[in-house]
């Protein structure tokens, strides 16, 4: 089969359709057990989590509902600074719920503590953390995540969600970029 211009981009393919699958499959058995005779709310950080989430959701077997929080970072396109500005906030009101945030990636873990700081403040039942993958090399500051897909070296990894400057978003696995597409520094 020949090759298409999105596959072309792909220098390595890290986790492929198969694991990230049955991976999230895990984590939506596991998580379904720990909040058994709850309604749950998960909340989704845009745009990379969206499709994680949606595979996750149906692999749930309590009641659940979904609402979304975009945030944007200061920092460059790479690397997070912590200050963290709401481009869109809940629709729901998360006081007394039980809620589970889903993130694409964590990385430094500076966007996803102020997130949590915030959703803290309006007093939900309980609050944890899923996220599909994490690089524990470049933590800066510890958050504590409930539940991981996969724990990545320090690698800048696109596909299944994740994206460089927008794009590659639509990989169905994650992948490292080819070197030519690689910019300078990741
Ligand atoms: P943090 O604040 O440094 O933890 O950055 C988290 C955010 O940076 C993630 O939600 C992603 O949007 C982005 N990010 C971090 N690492 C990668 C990567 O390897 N590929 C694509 N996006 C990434
Ligand atoms: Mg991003």
């Amino acid at each position: 089969m020949s090759q298409t211009e999105l596959e072309r981009a792909v220098g390595e393919v890290l986790i492929d359709e198969e694991t990230l699958a049955a991976r999230v499959a895990e984590l939506g058995v596991e998580i379904s057990a720990d909040y058994e005779g709850r309604d749950l709310l998960l909340i989704g950080v845009l745009k990379g989590a969206v499709f994680f989430m949606a595979d996750l959701m149906r692999h749930l077997t309590v009641p659940c509902e979904v609402d979304f929080m975009a945030i944007s970072s200061y920092g460059d396109s790479t690397d997070s600074s912590g200050i963290v500005r709401i481009l869109k906030d809940l629709d729901i009101n998360i006081e007394g719920r039980d809620v589970l945030v889903v993130e694409d990636i964590i990385d430094s873990g500076l966007t996803l503590s102020y997130l949590m700081r915030n959703l803290e403040s309006r007093e939900p039942a309980s609050l944890e953390v899923c996220a599909l993958m994490t690089k524990p090399a470049r933590r800066e500051i510890d958050v504590p995540v409930r539940y991981i897909g996969f724990e990545i070296a320090d690698r800048f990894v696109v596909g299944y969600g994740l994206d460089l400057a927008e794009r590659y978003r639509n990989l169905p696995y994650v992948a490292v970029l080819s070197d030519e597409l690689m910019p300078e520094g990741l």
